[in-house]
């Protein structure tokens, strides 16, 4: 097992379903983009769920627009 590996087996997150909103995803965890780029982040993130962010992934809030 790699060291990616291993982290991928430590991370625990929270997935929480925002009304008319993004998925806020909060815990230890590890998120992998397109650019297969590796954010490992002990605190909370805004994952864009209606398609309107300019900054996919992550909600941008133009979902409120
Ligand atoms: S959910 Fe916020 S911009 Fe898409």
């Amino acid at each position: 097992m790699n060291m990616e590996e291993k982290k991928e087996n430590k991370s625990q997150a929270v997935v929480e379903v925002i009304d008319s909103g993004p998925l806020k995803i909060s815990g230890n965890l590890l998120l992998k983009d397109l650019k297969k780029d590796i954010t490992d982040n002990s605190g909370e993130v805004y994952l864009c769920r209606c398609g309107r962010s300019g900054n996919k992934p992550y909600c941008d809030r133009s979902h409120k627009k």
